[in-house]
C-alpha cells in the first residue's frame, strides 16, 4: 500500500453506512444483518430523509427531481462548469443488504465530507446523487431512476409503471413518500462524467485475490414476464393426457433456462426469479402461471440468439400443453462498454494506492451504465464476502471500503481538477 495519508474517514463512513442500514432492516435466521428497502416504500422514505438530512448538514445544493432522483453539489470554483457526479441507488431488493448501492452513494457523501473538512474545492463541482428504483424489484425495469434522468424513458410513462407484487402505480407512490421533485425530467444538468463506487456483487475479486475491479462495462440485461394460461381442474380425477397444466410449463421453461445457459456456456446466466402459481393448492391443477425469465450476456448477438430460443421454447410447451403464454418485455439494456478514458483513470489511480486491480464486466445492471449515455462514466469495485449480494448476508471488509472510498476519492479530485484550498492555494501533500 501506498504511504498516502487517508483522505476520508472511515469511521463516519462505516457509521452512516451502519444508521442507513438500519432503516428496513432485517436480520436473518444466522443472525445476518440485511435490508428491505424496496423503492418508493415507507422504509425508501426513512431512507431517503436521513440521507437527504446529511446533505442538508452539508449545506450541499439540493434538486430533487420528478422520478425521485436527488442530487446534491458541492460547487466548485467554477460553479458554470459541469460538475463531476458519483453516486448509485439506496433501495433495496426485499432479501438486501447494506452496501449495495448504500456504498456508493454514502461513499460520495465522505468524499465531500472530507473535502469541506480539509477546505478543499475543487475546480469543478463535484455532486453525489441517489436515483429512484435501481433494482427494479417493485417497479421494472431497473435502473429506473437514472433511465429517466438520462432521458431513455419518458417521465409520463414512468409514472404509470404498476408494482410487481402490490398493484400500486408510482407515480402515487413517489406522491405518497413525498419525493415528486419540483425540477423537470430531464432538467438537472448532465455531468461532466460519473464515476460509481459499487461491491462486486461476486465472488471473483476475493477468489482470485484482487483489492480494487476496474469495470470495463455491464452486460447486456433481458427481463421478461411470461403468463402461461391453462385449465384448473381436478388434480385426482382429471387424466395427464387432458391437462392443460401451466405448471408444467414453467418447469419447462425453468429447466429450459438452466439448459441454454449450458449450451452458450462461459458468460451466458439465466434466472427464473418469480414464479406465482394461481390458483396454488394441493388437489388443483393451476390456471395460470405469472413468471420472470432474466437472460443476461455481455455479447449482445447471443443475448438475442437466448432470447429467440427462450420464444422458441415457449411456443413448443404451448402447442405441447395446450395451453397459451404471453409475453411482456419487463427490461431489456444492451452491453455498455464504459469510456476508455475513464477506466483508464480508475485503474492508473487505484495501482497508485498500491491496490492490485482486476478488469473485468460487471454482472449486475448499475446506473452508471445510464449515466455512460450522456458522459463518459465508469465504476469502481470493491471485494463481496464470499461473493454474496442480494442476500441478507452481503458484507464487504471495512479494509475494501476504505480502500474503495479512497480510490473514489482520488478519481473525483483529478477528474474535478486539481485540488485546491479555499484560498486558490494548491493542496499541501
Ligand atoms: C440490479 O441490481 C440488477 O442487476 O438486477
Ligand atoms: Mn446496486
Ligand atoms: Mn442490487
Amino acid at each position: 500500500m501506498s504511504a498516502r495519508p487517508a483522505r476520508i474517514n472511515l469511521e463516519r463512513l462505516l457509521s452512516r453506512l451502519e444508521m442507513l442500514g438500519e432503516i428496513g432492516q432485517v436480520i436473518g435466521p444466522n443472525g445476518e444483518r440485511g435490508c428491505a428497502r424496496l423503492a418508493l416504500t415507507d422504509a425508501d422514505r426513512e431512507g431517503r430523509d436521513l440521507v437527504v438530512a446529511w446533505m442538508r448538514e452539508l449545506d450541499l445544493d439540493l434538486h430533487i427531481d420528478a422520478i425521485g432522483n436527488v442530487f446534491a453539489t458541492y460547487l466548485g470554483l467554477e460553479p458554470d462548469l459541469a460538475p463531476v457526479m458519483t453516486g448509485s441507488h439506496i433501495d433495496t431488493v426485499r432479501t438486501g443488504g447494506r452496501f449495495d448501492g448504500n456504498l456508493g452513494v454514502l461513499a460520495g457523501l465522505e468524499v465531500i465530507h472530507s473535502l469541506q473538512d480539509a477546505q478543499i474545492r475543487p475546480q469543478r463541482s463535484v455532486t453525489v446523487a441517489f436515483f429512484t428504483d435501481e433494482e427494479g424489484a417493485r417497479f421494472a425495469p431497473d435502473m429506473l431512476g437514472s433511465l429517466v434522468y438520462v432521458g431513455g424513458l419518458g417521465l409520463e410513462e414512468a409514472l404509470e409503471i404498476i408494482a410487481a407484487d402490490d398493484g400500486a402505480r408510482l407515480g402515487d407512490e413517489l406522491q405518497r413518500i413525498g419525493y415528486a421533485g419540483p425540477v423537470p425530467c430531464p432538467g438537472v444538468q448532465f455531468p461532466e462524467s460519473f464515476v460509481e463506487l459499487h461491491i462486486e456483487q461476486g465472488p471473483i475479486l476475493e477468489d482470485e485475490g484482487f483489492g480494487i475491479g476496474v469495470v470495463e462495462g455491464v452486460q447486456g440485461i433481458s427481463w421478461t414476464e411470461l403468463t402461461i394460461s391453462g385449465q384448473s381442474a381436478h388434480a385426482g380425477t382429471t387424466p395427464m393426457r387432458l391437462r392443460h397444466d401451466p405448471v408444467y410449463a414453467a418447469a419447462v421453461i425453468t429447466t429450459f433456462v438452466r439448459d441454454l445457459t449450458r449450451h452458450h456456456g462461459g458468460d451466458q446466466v439465466g434466472t427464473v426469479g418469480r414464479i406465482d402459481i394461481h390458483p396454488n393448492l394441493v388437489n388443483v391443477i393451476g390456471s395460470s402461471v405469472t413468471m420472470t425469465v432474466d437472460l443476461r450476456h455481455t455479447d449482445e448477438r447471443v443475448l438475442l440468439d437466448a432470447e429467440q430460443r427462450l420464444e422458441q421454447i415457449c411456443a413448443e410447451v404451448a402447442a405441447e400443453e395446450g395451453v397459451e403464454i404471453s409475453h411482456r418485455s419487463l427490461a431489456r439494456f444492451e452491453p455498455v462498454v464504459f469510456d476508455s478514458e475513464m477506466v483508464r483513470l480508475v485503474e492508473e489511480v487505484a495501482k497508485d494506492l498500491g491496490h492490485r486491480t482486476r478488469r473485468m464486466p460487471s454482472g449486475a445492471g448499475h446506473d452508471a451504465q445510464m449515466l455512460a449515455r450522456v458522459c463518459p462514466s465508469a465504476m469502481i469495485f470493491v471485494p463481496s464476502i464470499n461473493g454474496l449480494s442480494h442476500n441478507l448476508a452481503e458484507d464487504t471488509h471495512p479494509s475494501d471500503i476504505a480502500a474503495g472510498a479512497e480510490v473514489l476519492y482520488e478519481v473525483l479530485t483529478r477528474r474535478a481538477g486539481t485540488p485546491l484550498t479555499a484560498s486558490g492555494v494548491p493542496e499541501q501533500e
